[in-house]
């Protein structure tokens, strides 16, 4: 049974409330979800703390807590947002602040190589490529294995205001990409963004830069031949827990 997490950019059940939760639905297992700022609206302060010591001396670490901790125990992570002047809402975007630390090119969690992401937006009529770029991003610096893209221009401000036609429309490619997830989710491995990312990133470490980070890479064994994504393979093969 997967776990799905449900992060949304809102706190209102609109459009992109109805389709993130179709999504979740679909995909049938668990479902926790979020709304912001009601779960979390700090801003980054900008203290740049979590990059140079540490990410739990971040003021707000503890509020965040129970975020971070249901994304790392879901398998699916669905970002959602509509679509504000072409962009998230504040409040995604607050949220996603803080977790810089979490990029690729500083600490990345380990477990975010083995899950997959899915960001969704829907808008009246246009700006959903850069609102669902402002999404992806993170989930690709993060080093989600597979990431997926829903945008959709409703032509409404509001679920009641979509057509039958429309919302027929979306309850089909829903069922699809709830598919593809579950497919992907028995034999899961990073797509070639996820993986070309890593190896820059590796080489990067490699020469240092940010003392934090090549101490985390160093002790993960990923500036050497460990890849955080083969781990629960190599647990099987050796039958440890290390
Ligand atoms: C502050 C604000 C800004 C918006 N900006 C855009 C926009 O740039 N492009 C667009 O097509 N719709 C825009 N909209 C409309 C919403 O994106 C659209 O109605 C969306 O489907 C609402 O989703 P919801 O029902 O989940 O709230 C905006 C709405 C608000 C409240």
């Amino acid at each position: 049974m997967l776990k799905t997490v449900i992060i949304h950019g809102q706190n209102h059940k609109g459009s992109t409330y109805h389709i993130a939760h179709m999504l979740a639905e679909k995909i049938d297992g668990e479902i926790t979800e979020f709304f912001l700022p009601r779960d979390f609206g700090e801003f980054c302060v900008g203290c740049t703390t979590c990059f140079s010591e540490a990410e739990n001396k971040c003021p707000h670490y503890n509020k965040l807590a129970p975020i971070t901790e249901a994304m790392e125990a879901a398998d699916v992570i669905i970002l959602a947002s509509p679509v504000y002047v072409f962009h998230v809402t504040g409040a995604m975007k607050a949220f996603l602040d803080h977790y810089g630390y979490r990029w690729m090119v500083h600490r990345p969690e380990e477990s975010m190589f083995r899950k997959q992401g899915v960001c969704i937006c829907t808008a009246a009529g246009a700006g959903m490529k850069s609102t669902l770029k402002d999404m992806a991003d993170s989930l690709l610096f993060w080093g989600m294995a597979r990431i997926y893209k829903y945008g959709k221009a409703v032509a409404a401000v509001n679920w009641d205001g979509i057509s039958p036609k429309k919302k027929n429309a979306i309850d089909k490619e829903i069922t699809v990409l709830a598919e593809k997830i579950i497919h992907r989710s028995k034999n899961l491995s990073p797509g070639l963004k996820t993986r070309g990312l890593f190896f820059a990133m590796h080489l990067m470490q490699r020469k240092g830069f940010n003392q934090k980070d090549v101490e985390y890479w160093e002790q993960k064994g990923w500036t050497r031949n460990k890849r955080p994504w083969k781990r629960r393979k190599l647990q099987l093969f050796s039958g440890t827990n290390r």
